[in-house]
């Protein structure tokens, strides 16, 4: 069966490659889950790996198959899996156990290993293939009516889990009753963790660096949320106005805007950190300034990467939710469909050169 692979290393590496179809005998204990893969979408994390910044193949292999946000539909189970049947709509985490003792109960997102192992970004092959098997301990079920968005289920976990641990946090404030919120970003991550903190009632203003007309913006508009145009306001200007933010969430991929947010940052607030930033950049900011509103503001600054299972399920309740609240609202998220494995260079040239488009995916089906 075809596969889209890059080998790591070398930039711009991205072809098909040939894999032999996995059977559901492949996994140990009885609990294979064979999942034949209908969408994965891709995003930043993709386009890097195959610029070489980052990504391993597995062992025993040149190449690494990539995509690492799958929604698929089971064919086959083993004897031992109980909860999956055959026609079930499933999405698998990204993240698999290490060493640590935080692997050991499941939370692998949480690991202290060094060493990693991620599906389609670290020494595990990925989801863009025609098939692909896991233990049903990984595999997570999608109700029927979101078949339309369950690709959107990775990057949201990545909401979820910077939110949930937020929340987490602020359980040692005893009376939180959180206001208002920021949100630096406004492309996938940043919507969805808008749609997530209007789910619970926050007053959201999302910022991003695009100019109106934009779809975006008023996708934000449509859940209730405000969005600051960065080239127009910027984020300190909007904060003195409308902040500050009892919990900020940043996603931008920029370590500057990581550091405005500090300052954004209301007494007692939390401030969620989610860009993976693999540069080597250097900033003057007012150290002094940050530190002692830190201080004297009992302020908090957590980073959050991957997600767990919980934050597999939550995430599939927060869908369900919002489209009860906001039908259809999540389904215009999916802007750019390239269809087949074999739809390989227009999807890694969408990556490349995004033009307005929200999510890119590749449509199996
Ligand atoms: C993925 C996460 C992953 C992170 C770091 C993100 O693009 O969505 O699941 O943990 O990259 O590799
Ligand atoms: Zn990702």
């Amino acid at each position: 069966m075809k596969a889209i692979a890059v080998l790591p290393g070398k930039p711009g590496s991205v072809h098909l490659a040939e894999l032999a179809k996995p059977s559901v005998s492949d996994v140990p204990n009885g609990r294979g889950v064979l999942v034949k893969v209908l969408r994965v979408g891709v995003d930043g994390t993709d386009r890097e790996i195959n610029a070489a910044e980052y990504g391993v193949a597995p062992e025993g292999y040149d190449f690494l198959v990539i995509g690492h946000e799958g929604f698929g539909q089971v064919e086959a189970v083993a004897p031992n899996v109980s909860f999956l049947r055959p026609g079930d709509f499933v999405v698998a985490t990204v993240r698999r156990p290490g060493k640590s003792l935080y692997d050991a109960i499941g939370l692998q997102d949480m690991t202290t290993d060094d060493q990693y192992f991620e599906r389609g970004i670290n020494l595990r092959h990925g989801y863009l293939t025609e098939y692909y098997i896991e233990d049903q301990e990984f595999v997570v079920k999608i109700p029927q009516g979101l078949r339309e968005v369950g690709v959107l289920l990775e990057p949201m976990t990545v909401a979820q889990k910077g939110i949930t641990q937020a929340y987490e946090i602020q359980r040692r404030l005893k009376v939180w009753r959180p206001r208002k919120a920021a949100v630096m970003g406004a492309g996938t991550l940043g919507l969805l963790a808008t749609l997530v903190l209007r789910l619970r009632g926050l007053d959201v203003t999302t910022f991003g660096r695009t100019r109106r007309p934009y779809l975006n913006a008023d996708l934000l508009e449509a859940v209730g949320a405000r969005y600051v145009n960065t080239a127009e306001r910027t984020i300190s200007d909007a904060a003195s106005e409308l902040g500050p933010y009892d919990l900020v969430f940043e996603g931008t991929g920029s370590s500057a805007v990581v550091f405005e947010s500090m300052q954004v940052l209301g007494k007692n607030g939390v401030l969620v950190l989610t860009s993976i930033t693999g540069g080597n950049r250097k900033l003057e900011v007012p150290a002094d300034r940050i530190n002692l509103e830190f201080v004297l503001g009992n302020k908090v600054m957590v980073g959050s990467v991957n997600a767990s299972r919980d934050n597999f399920e939550t995430g599939v309740r927060d869908m369900s939710q919002a489209e009860a609240e906001y039908p259809g609202w999540m389904r215009q998220l999916l802007t750019h469909p390239v269809q087949g494995l074999d739809g390989y260079r227009e999807l890694f040239d969408r990556l490349q050169n995004p033009n307005g488009a929200i999510k890119i995916f590749c449509e199996l089906g």
